[in-house]
């Protein structure tokens, strides 16, 4: 939307509109006897505490669709459908779906609508486990395309265009590319490249691009692959959009190869009979902020914040961060640090203890920090200050001493499908016996959900670092 400030500039007096925000509005303000779901009644029959906690206004709300004239999701009708076509246009689709959730419903939906039993799936290894779920259910079969691994921050870097060229070049039977851009920590692929690898072999090309929903709404984050020739994305919008928890979307691109009526048919199956109008309404919301003057400050303030932030951290001796100058290109939203002495679960611990500050995610190396829009610069000034303090320390810790790791970081080794695997006779046995057998579960680390351990993936001592957390494995039979 780098073409959206444009216009929202040249109308500054026309209001954005937010039809599902609108109607509801217009529902809260004429009440009607109810006698139908939800139960509670607009509040009325609650647990006290519960609603003292959350507010009436929030519970008197609290409905789903067919009523009041909301429209319904499924199909689109009335005020949604009206605000996914708005959403399309503002993230540049030809479709666009709402999805409670998360981005979980989203790529269930499109492992569900764009592929078959057998078939076969290029999906970078570090992908999220909801596209794992996604292949069980379909019984397509992935080829991994592994990203280089940046051993010094112990994360998964890009994915090449080159990867998939000759995975697609060995594979004439591929039904998708399916890749994740950027990475959790902010690690950006060369998109373009690997749309127009998939497009010279006639290969569909979707991308999760969960943690990216703001790119296409200021110039100075990465270009979204919805226009990098992707034929689909998703995005969660409640991780750093500013809808509500559980709220994402899936858009289908322009030129898109796939069609949105299996997307559609997938999503009438995954989802709810009874979306919460609540969180649709926090999706329109997310939406029609980012395209206001308000929210478009919102975010070049976050921007602002997150060069702020980079440039103290860079003063601080004895700490590191993940730069767009290492070597791949990155969301300068995402900032990944690292402490020297200390490793990331121990950095989290004494930020949340000695300062009451909770970071996105802590691995065995560094934590993940997300600027968020709701961000201010004093938040950041204290977060700097605090590891100021903290780096000046010299703190050592046991995790950091005994290197012991979290994120994981192996190549596989498939010995039967997933969903065979996933399917076939399994039992529960102690990890350390678990050694030379066969996965039947998915052993992930969350967040993000990257995979340690697959069904039908054979389990080595390699593993082992990376399942401090588990007693038992549950293996093939
Ligand atoms: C890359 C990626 N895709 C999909 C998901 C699932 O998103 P959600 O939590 O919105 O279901 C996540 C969650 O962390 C993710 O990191």
């Amino acid at each position: 939307m780098k073409d959206i400030k444009k216009n929202t500039e040249q109308n500054e007096t026309v209001k954005i509109k937010a039809p599902i925000v609108e109607a509801l509005k217009v529902a809260y303000e004429n009440p009607t006897y109810q006698f139908h779901i939800p139960g509670h009644t607009k509040g009325k029959a609650v647990f006290k505490d519960f609603k003292k906690l959350i507010g009436d206004k929030v519970l008197n709300l609290d409905t789903t669709d067919e009523f009041d004239n909301l429209g319904t999701l499924h199909p689109a009708t009335g005020p949604i459908k009206e605000a996914q076509e708005l959403a399309a246009e503002a993230f540049g689709a030809r479709k666009t779906f709402f999805l409670l959730n998360g981005s979980t419903a989203g790529n269930l939906a499109i492992a569900m609508a764009f592929t078959k039993p057998h078939q076969k799936v290029i999906v970078n290894r570090n992908c999220h486990r909801s596209i794992i779920t996604g292949l069980m259910i379909s019984g397509a079969e992935p080829i991994w395309v592994c990203p280089k691994r940046i051993e010094d921050w112990s994360i998964w870097g890009n994915i090449e265009a080159a990867q998939i060229e000759e995975q697609l070049k060995n594979n004439k039977d591929v039904s998708l590319v399916w890749i994740t851009n950027p990475t959790y920590e902010g690690i950006v692929s060369d998109v373009k490249s690997i749309a127009e690898v998939c497009k010279k072999y006639g290969v569909p090309f979707v991308v999760d691009e969960a943690h990216g929903c703001l790119w296409n709404f200021n110039k100075h984050l990465p270009e979204t692959a919805l226009k990098l020739g992707a034929d689909a994305v998703v995005h969660s919008l409640h991780k750093t959009g500013g809808s509500m928890s559980q709220t994402s979307m899936l858009h289908i691109a322009k030129n898109s190869i796939l069609d949105e009526a299996s997307v559609e048919k997938a999503l009438r199956l995954l989802h709810s009979t009874s979306p919460s109008l609540l969180l649709l309404a926090s999706l329109d919301a997310a939406r029609a902020n980012l395209m206001t003057k308000t929210g478009q400050k919102l975010l070049d303030r976050t921007i602002s914040n997150a060069k702020y932030l980079r440039a103290r951290l860079d003063e601080i001796p004895n700490l590191h961060q993940i730069k767009a100058d290492f070597g791949y290109k990155t969301d300068v939203t995402k900032v990944f640090i690292k402490i020297d002495g200390l490793s990331g679960k121990r950095l989290e611990s004494i930020l949340e203890i000695d300062f009451g500050i909770e970071v996105e995610s802590a691995s065995d190396v560094g934590v993940l920090i997300l600027c968020n829009l709701g961000n201010k610069r004093s938040d950041f000034k204290y977060l700097a200050d605090a590891l100021e303090k903290i780096a000046s320390a010299n703190h050592k810790d046991i995790y950091y001493l005994e290197g012991r790791k979290h994120m994981p970081m192996l190549e596989p080794v498939i010995k039967m499908s997933l969903r065979d695997a996933y399917y076939a006779g399994k039992i529960r046995i102690p990890k350390a016996e678990a050694i030379g057998r066969i996965s039947a579960e998915v052993v992930a680390e969350c967040p993000p959900g990257i995979s340690i351990l697959l069904p039908g993936e054979l389990i080595t001592e390699a593993h082992m670092p990376y399942l401090n957390d588990y007693e038992t494995l549950e293996v093939v039979e």
